[in-house]
């Protein structure tokens, strides 16, 4: 028994109203709407798209019953007409409602979550500052720049010929226990001292030559507040002809006076290093007390700060450069000691171990 054409209507409009039913709540005020998340707003829209497809697309069962408007008997063709058209109306009528209450509800949920407040204060960059070892090496660059030197650097990882051999320390020199370094298996090491640049850069340059090289020197000590395993030291060489310990004096004592203060005193003592003949140890009066003795200076009045002496014969010979022509000077101290008693550090590991709070201090 085929189904009277009221009855297809009937059952087309129940169909949807079962399918509907949870969706109806999208068809009242779109605040009721509240607590449902995004993603799940978004899947009903589409589902509900979905549906208005189902009910009432080409295929759908209403559909259909529009074919059938031509078949019903002449007198009872109108008020079927009006019948499928009606219920056509009351569905998309609630689809309509819904899709949009559901649409406006997504829109002011992505509005919500994009929002930004623009009161909230920034986070801004925090931006980092040179380190304190780095603002004394570009203090000390600038003064020798003046003096006319260059700036070298040079390769920390060493053969022995660079950081032994050229410099006048043959195997079994007593020199080599005293700046042990760190070997690698295939014979390499790290450099002890940045006297290594010394050979590299007469190499590269040739006589005559005015350099200095700040870097990075290794040595196999134990940390304690006043060594630590990875130092910086920086070089110093002049070579030329007639050079004299007189301007090596002379170099250093204006060095010390730039950095120190105008009244700064330098004295050397005699002292002994492989690749200088002679060689002298520096000092300076102490820049805190002027001489009279305080803590920095251990109550001496005086700071030891580096080495120094003639280059010696053989360091020449090593690089090729007659000594009966040339002849030159060398120095060499450390950084990180002169930024410990410029900054009056207890312990100059602080320096390494890179504790912002320490380093902040510097800026
Ligand atoms: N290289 C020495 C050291 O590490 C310092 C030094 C002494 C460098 C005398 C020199 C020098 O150029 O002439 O202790």
């Amino acid at each position: 028994m085929t189904e009277s054409p009221e009855t297809q209507v009937q059952a087309a409009s129940k169909a949807f109203e079962q399918e509907f039913g949870r969706f109806v709540r999208f068809t009242r005020d779109p605040s009721t709407i509240s607590g449902l998340d995004l993603e799940t707003a978004v899947a009903e829209e589409r589902a509900l798209a979905e549906l208005r497809t189902r009910h009432l697309g080409k295929k759908s069962a209403l559909a259909a019953t529009k074919k059938l408007i031509g078949k019903v008997a002449p007198e009872a063709r109108a008020a079927f007409g009006q019948l499928v058209q009606a219920t056509e109306g009351r569905l998309l009528e609630s689809l309509d409602q819904a899709e949009q209450n559901l649409r406006r509800y997504i829109a002011g949920e992505r509005t919500a979550r994009e929002s930004i407040d623009v009161t909230l204060p920034g986070r801004r960059p925090r931006s980092g500052h040179r380190h304190p070892i780095t603002l004394m090496r570009e203090r000390l660059e600038d003064v020798f720049v003046a003096l006319g030197y260059a700036i070298e650097d040079d390769r920390e990882i060493e053969t022995d010929f660079y950081n032994f051999d050229a410099l006048n320390i043959p195997l079994n020199h007593p020199a080599r226990a005293w700046q042990d370094t760190f070997y690698t298996t295939d014979g390499f090491a790290l450099r002890s001292q940045t006297s290594t640049v010394q050979i590299h850069a007469m190499q590269r340059r040739g006589v005559p030559v005015r350099m200095i090289a700040p870097g990075r020197v290794f040595r196999r000590d134990t940390p304690d507040p006043t060594h630590n395993p990875m130092f910086f030291q920086v070089e110093g060489l002049c070579v030329d002809r007639g050079i004299t310990m007189a301007h090596l004096k002379g170099t250093v004592a204006e060095f010390l006076r730039r950095v120190f203060g105008a009244d700064t005193v330098t004295r050397f003592r005699p002292s002994y290093f492989p690749f200088t003949e002679p060689s002298a140890e520096f000092d300076f009066s102490c820049f805190k007390c002027k001489g009279a003795g305080c803590r920095i200076c251990k109550n001496s009045g005086w700071i030891e700060l580096g080495g120094s002496g003639m280059v010696h014969p053989n360091v020449l010979r090593a690089v090729s450069v007659d000594p009966q022509e040339f002849s030159g000077f060398a120095f060499g101290f450390g950084i990180d000691r002169m930024c410990g008693l410029m900054y009056e550090l207890d312990d100059i590991r602080l320096l390494f171990e890179n504790d912002v709070r320490f380093l902040e201090k510097f800026e």
